[in-house]
Order: C-alpha cells, then sequence, then structure tokens
C-alpha cells in the first residue's frame, strides 16, 4: 500500500518536471540548439535568466549524442551554490542519482564518479582541473555559463579554452599525422619545455575535438563573439511579465531597515506571491531572517504565515534547495539572497522584489596591496537583472529602496573582476600550466599591468617564483596546487617546517569562512562574556583555534552516550548557548578535512606544536608578513606594507589589548580602516623571518 502511494507521487511528480520541462523557452529551440553546436566549434548562446539554459541544454546535448565516446559535458558557474542546486535539480530531472549521471564539483566538495557525463564546477576548479589535465581530455563540451558576471576565473578559463580548444584540434592530427605532431605546442607563445612536455604526456592518447559553448544572460554578446574571432551568437527568447517599479522618494539611510519594512508592507498589503529580497552577505541576512521572525509574533495570528529561506555563497549544501521548495499552504515565502539570486539561480514562485541597490563586491588597491570587500552601489545592469526576477511567472512588483533618479546614475555594468583583484591566484595557476609571459597571455580584458605586477612581488616575496619569475621547486608548485589563497597556502607550508601544521589547518579552515561567531546587535555584551571562555591573550587566530577544539572535545564527548545525529544536534545547541554560527563553524570542519587531505597528499608532515604557542606564532609572523602593523602613539596602527592608518576592529579579542606589534588577516573599509582576526608578534621576528621582506626596508 504505501509503496503503491509512493508510486503515485513519484509518477505524478515526473510528470510535473516533464511538463515543467517542456514549457521551458529554450524547449522550443531545443533542435535548432544541438545543430547549431553540431555546426560550430564555438557558440554563444545569449538567454534571459529563467529560459532553461542551465539546467537543459547539457541534457539535450547528452540525449542529442555529445557523450559518445565516454566523453564528459562540463558546465562552469561563477559561483559553488548556484553549481550544487543546479547539478541536483538536473539529476532529478533526470531521474537519477547525484554523482551518478550527474554530478557537481566545486572548491572542498566532490559529488561525481566515473560515469559522470554531465558534470557541472565551479570556473575556478575547472582551471585546477586543467593542472592535472592540461587538455581537459575529459570533456566533449565545455560549456562556460554565467560569462556576463567575468569573474577572474571566468576570463582567465576563456583564454585558456581558447588555446586548449586549437590544440585539440591539432590533437586529432597528432594521431593521424606524426611530423605535424613533433612540432605541436600548446602554448604556442611560450619557448620553454614545460608546455612541450605537457604535450608529450598526451602524445598516443586519443584527443577529440573540444566543443565550447559560451552562455551568458546579458544580451551583449558582442565581446565574447569577437574576442573567439567572430564566433556565432544565437538568442533564446525568454518570457517577461511586465514589473511595476516603486522608487522610495528619499535615500534611505538604513536600506536593512527599509527592507525590513518592505518585507512587513509587501506581507500586509499585496496579494499572494512570494518574495525576493537582494541583500550583501551572510550577516544581514542573519540579521535580517532574526528581526523579520522577532516581528511575526507581534502580528495578528492570521498574519503570521510568513516563512524565511535564505541563500548565499557559504550557506552549506544541505540547506541549499530548501529556497527552491514551495512555502507551506497558505504560507508566503520570502527568500532572502545575495546577488547570487541576479542571475544565477532562479527560484520559481517569485512576484515581489526588494532591492536596496547594494552589492558586496572584492576590490583591490594595486598600490597599497590590500584587497577589501567593500559594499557598493549595484550596476544599472544589475538592477534591472533584480527586477527581472519579479515578472517570470506573471507581472510583478519590484521596490527599489531608492529615489529614481539615483538609477540613471548607477553605472552601467559591473567592472570585469579581472580589473578589481589581486592576481596572485591566477598567476599562480598560469605559470603552474607552464604559461610564464603572463603579460602576453591573450586575455578577454586586460588586467592592469600595476596590478600584475604587483602580484606577482607578492608571489616572490613568498617565496613562489624564483628570481627568472618562474615557478619555486617545491614551494611555489606546492603553492599552485593548494585550493587557497597564496598567504593561507603559505602558512600551511610553514607551518609544516615549524611542527604546527595541525594547528595552522584548523586556523586556516576557519579564516576560509565568514565569521564563525554569532554577535546580535541586542546581546553583544551577552556573545562577549560567552567568547571569553575562549579568548586569547595572543589574538584571534589562537581564540579561533581554542573555539574549534572545545567544539571538537564537545563533539567527541557526545558521541560517546549518543548517535552521531543527537551529538550534532548536541553540538548546534553548544554552539548557540556560546554564540557561534554553528553553520560556519560546520563549513570550516568540510575545509578543514579537505585541506588536510590535501596536505597529505602533497606529503607534508602534519604535526602538532603541542603547549607551547611560539612556532604557531612565528609561522603567522612568516606568512602573513605583509599584514604587518605597528602601533602608534594614538593607539591606531600603521600598517608596514602598504602605510595605510588601520584600527582593531571591535571583535576582536586584541581591540582593548592594543599590542605594539601585530598581524592580522583582512582588511575591511567601512567609513574606518578597520582590521579583523589580529595577532600579537614580535616585532623582531619579521627581520628574522621574512629578511626578503624586512630587510630591504633598512
Ligand atoms: O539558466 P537559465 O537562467 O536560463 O534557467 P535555468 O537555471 O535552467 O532554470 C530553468 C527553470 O528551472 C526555472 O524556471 C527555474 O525556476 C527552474 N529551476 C528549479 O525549479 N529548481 C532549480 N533548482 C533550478 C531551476
Ligand atoms: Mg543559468
Amino acid at each position: 500500500m504505501g509503496i503503491a502511494i509512493n508510486y503515485v507521487i513519484f509518477a505524478r511528480r515526473r510528470q510535473k518536471i516533464e511538463q515543467h520541462r517542456k514549457s521551458l523557452p529554450i524547449a522550443a529551440v531545443e533542435k535548432k540548439l544541438l545543430e547549431e553546436v553540431s555546426n560550430n566549434d564555438i557558440l554563444i548562446i545569449v538567454g534571459e535568466t529563467g529560459s532553461g539554459k542551465t539546467t537543459q541544454l547539457p541534457q539535450y546535448l547528452f540525449n542529442g549524442g555529445f557523450c559518445r565516446n565516454g566523453g564528459t559535458i562540463g558546465i562552469t558557474q561563477p559561483r559553488r551554490v548556484a553549481a550544487v542546486t543546479v547539478a541536483k535539480r538536473v539529476a532529478e530531472e533526470c531521474g537519477v542519482t547525484l554523482g551518478q549521471k550527474v554530478g557537481y564539483a566545486v572548491r572542498f566538495e566532490d559529488e561525481t564518479s566515473s560515469s559522470t557525463r554531465i558534470k557541472y564546477m565551479t570556473d575556478g576548479l575547472l582551471l585546477r582541473e586543467a593542472l592535472l589535465d592540461p587538455y581537459l581530455s575529459r570533456y566533449s563540451v565545455i560549456i562556460v555559463d554565467e560569462a556576463h558576471e567575468r569573474t577572474v576565473h571566468t576570463d582567465v578559463l576563456l583564454g585558456l579554452l581558447k588555446r586548449v580548444q586549437k590544440t585539440r584540434l591539432q590533437g586529432a592530427m597528432v594521431n593521424s599525422d606524426h611530423t605535424k605532431a613533433e612540432n605541436g605546442r600548446l602554448f604556442e607563445n611560450e619557448n620553454d619545455h614545460q608546455s612541450n612536455s605537457v604535450l608529450k604526456n598526451c602524445r598516443g592518447k586519443k584527443l577529440s575535438p573540444l566543443k565550447l559553448i559560451i552562455m551568458s544572460a546579458s544580451l551583449d554578446a558582442q565581446i565574447f563573439s569577437e574576442y573567439f574571432g567572430g564566433a556565432r551568437a544565437v538568442h533564446v527568447q525568454g518570457r517577461q511579465y511586465p514589473v511595476d517599479m516603486l522608487y522610495t522618494h528619499q535615500p534611505e539611510t538604513d536600506y536593512l531597515d527599509a527592507a525590513l519594512i518592505t518585507i512587513f508592507q509587501i506581507h500586509l498589503e499585496e496579494g499572494p506571491g512570494d518574495i525576493l529580497v537582494f541583500l550583501t552577505g551572510q550577516e544581514e541576512i542573519e540579521s535580517i531572517e532574526r528581526l523579520v521572525q522577532e516581528r511575526l509574533p507581534k502580528l495578528p495570528e492570521s498574519k503570521r504565515k510568513l516563512s524565511v529561506v535564505s541563500i548565499f555563497a557559504s550557506l552549506p549544501s544541505e540547506k541549499q534547495m530548501k529556497v527552491f521548495m514551495p512555502a507551506p499552504v497558505g504560507f508566503r515565502k520570502v527568500i532572502l539572497a545575495t546577488n547570487i539570486a541576479e542571475t544565477s539561480v532562479t527560484i520559481p514562485g517569485i512576484k515581489y522584489v526588494i532591492d536596496p541597490g547594494m552589492v558586496k563586491v572584492r576590490t583591490y588597491d594595486a598600490s597599497t596591496g590590500i584587497e577589501p570587500l567593500i559594499i557598493v552601489k549595484t550596476s544599472k545592469a544589475q538592477a534591472l537583472q533584480r527586477s527581472g526576477r519579479a515578472g517570470r511567472e506573471g507581472p510583478g512588483k519590484c521596490y527599489r529602496l531608492y529615489p529614481e533618479n539615483e538609477f540613471y546614475k548607477l553605472k552601467d555594468s559591473t567592472t570585469p573582476e579581472i580589473k578589481r583583484c589581486n592576481l596572485s591566484n591566477v598567476i599562480l595557476q598560469l605559470k603552474a600550466l607552464g604559461i610564464d609571459d603572463i603579460i602576453g597571455f591573450d586575455f578577454i580584458e586586460e588586467p592592469d599591468r600595476m596590478a600584475i605586477i604587483k602580484s606577482m612581488e607578492l608571489l616572490f616575496l613568498l617565496g613562489a617564483l624564483t628570481d627568472e619569475s618562474k615557478l619555486s621547486e617545491p614551494v611555489g608548485h606546492q603553492m599552485a596546487r593548494l585550493p587557497l589563497d597564496p598567504i593561507y597556502s603559505k602558512s600551511l607550508i610553514v607551518a609544516s617546517q615549524l611542527n604546527c601544521l595541525e594547528e595552522m589547518l584548523i586556523v586556516v579552515a576557519l579564516l576560509s569562512v565568514e565569521s564563525i561567531f554569532y554577535a546580535p546587535r541586542e546581546k553583544l555584551e551577552e556573545s562577549r562574556l560567552a567568547l571569553r571562555s575562549f579568548s586569547s591573550a595572543e589574538g584571534d587566530h589562537l581564540t579561533l583555534l581554542n573555539v574549534y577544539r572545545a567544539s571538537d572535545e564537545f563533539l567527541e564527548k557526545s558521541k560517546l552516550v549518543s548517535s552521531k545525529e543527537k551529538a550534532e544536534k548536541n553540538l548546534r545547541k553548544w554552539c548557540k548557548e556560546n554564540f557561534i554560527n554553528s553553520r560556519s563553524l560546520k563549513h570550516a570542519r568540510d575545509i578543514h578535512s579537505q585541506i588536510r587531505r590535501n596536505v597529505e597528499q602533497m606529503g607534508l608532515r602534519v604535526s602538532s606544536c603541542g603547549d607551547d604557542m611560539l612556532p604557531f606564532h612565528q609561522c603567522l609572523a612568516a606568512s602573513f608578513f605583509l599584514n604587518a602593523a605597528l602601533k602608534q602613539p594614538d593607539g591606531t596602527y600603521r600598517a608596514l606594507s602598504s602605510g595605510l592608518m588601520v584600527q582593531i576592529h571591535p571583535s576582536s579579542v586584541l581591540f582593548r589589548m592594543k599590542p605594539e606589534c601585530i598581524i592580522f588577516d583582512e582588511l575591511v573599509r567601512t567609513n574606518k580602516n578597520y582590521i579583523r582576526n589580529v595577532s600579537r608578534i614580535d616585532y623582531l621576528w619579521l627581520a628574522e623571518l621574512a629578511p626578503q621582506f624586512y630587510a630591504l626596508q633598512e
């Protein structure tokens, strides 16, 4: 009986999925798209968000025979959440278990197997794969999705794929014509032997041609087409209903408060339909979520049917699918999202969009070498994408929380990331691929010379590059293999020499997630008190380590007396009592086990420094030396490498103690230059442990 009912539910669900697939705008052009892909080695597909590009095209290609001979279709996304959620959706549409025919791989997570034929992944991950498989030989088709986002990884990937495709076309000849093979090169501009050795390794392997598809939600395909020598571009017609635009009369001083008021205004005054709110990050999302939950009980009983869900980059993957589920019957859903919901993921059911007009971006100042995250106004293109989300299934409304004339002052489109980020990671990877001439690399848009030079300088100071600007052995190669920021990678390498890698792995994992401390404004004192039991007078790094170890100990003890699930639940309770964000902690635990595996595979020695934390702090000094700062008479600090005046963030355990010399992890620019995650070091260590930089200062 139960099985029969389940089967009916299952059959209905399948039927619904089939109907949904057929109703998507892209379904009407399936045949035509397959023809276009067959006829063109490079194809640019432009289509409105929600038309079905990301979920459908790979399935069409699979059914159209593009995986014959065991090839895989790879689809890159700028964001891991998009890669994960779309893969889950497509696995469901195909009626297969995730990780089999359909899978995903993102940094620190791999859900694929040898039978995976449709593989979603981040653009950064595919770049890493190229280190191991320079011809990306397992792929028959690579789709670079969301190319309009122009992340630095997408830009570099485009350049790399252009080369790989060319060589794979030649590669087909390698097998048939031996003399040409001797002259064939992957990296024709270089005269080093590294690229030749790459080719040698592949000789004898059958290299089939690679199909390349660039997908974008922006209507301007020209830049991609020109870059690929006049490649063909096709448009997929979308469906868009009218969206009423509403603006505020005055600029809002507090956009979070304005967003909160608007959520309730819509909920109380407007007809059915879900609300999508664009916020800038996890902290804002969590604070709005809390405020909504607090206000709900104050409403009359009948008006409380509001369910809040969220989606942001570091949300653990088991929670991500929740935003796609319909709200309970009679409830209205409020989705709190970062700009991830602009084009990367399409959530059904949205009728109202609230757009405060802000976005968090990484910036890079080549003159100081710092790379702060700042909150800025969106571009016009982003504002339009955001409002478009309200008109996908019927007429909708968009509430822009700024006056109308402000809209016209916005920049037309966002500056590509490659123009505003630190390039050291990219340079490291290109070098590891044997591409030494960074300035001569065929970028779709060239990065600033100054940024390239500064980033090379950083790599040189970290010991990753030789005097000839080649990747150093072993440090440079080790750093290129680790999926981390070069400074973090460096700290792990140094830690293995100073016998504190066990400690540093934990700290790097914790630094890689958004803050694990949760300090609601109204309970600030209480949360500080809770933190006190973990605090170390040496600084935030050791404090982080203490928290992690305490949580670990708690979990292990709990596991002795209860089931794994119960122990995890107890840990969440423990986190709450101690004002620790259990999501971030869980994420950090996952990252920790991944990077531990990475360093073990590389043969680094994982040992602990025990109770003597001196080597640990020396290791921090030896790797974060570019982020060292000295106290000034007025209690502020001067960052030694950039000369900037900075202040310790109030959340730091050293906020009041103010030691003479410190290193920090990041600089956050709000109205002040705040530094976060700060530790005390001995000034004399700098010259001793980082003479390459501090000796030069004399
Ligand atoms: O890539 P594009 O923006 O063109 O569309 P898509 O991501 O392929 O989404 C097509 C449709 O699938 C949309 O109507 C989404 O609402 C739906 N979808 C979904 O219901 N659940 C997901 N996890 C992903 C997509
Ligand atoms: Mg898409």
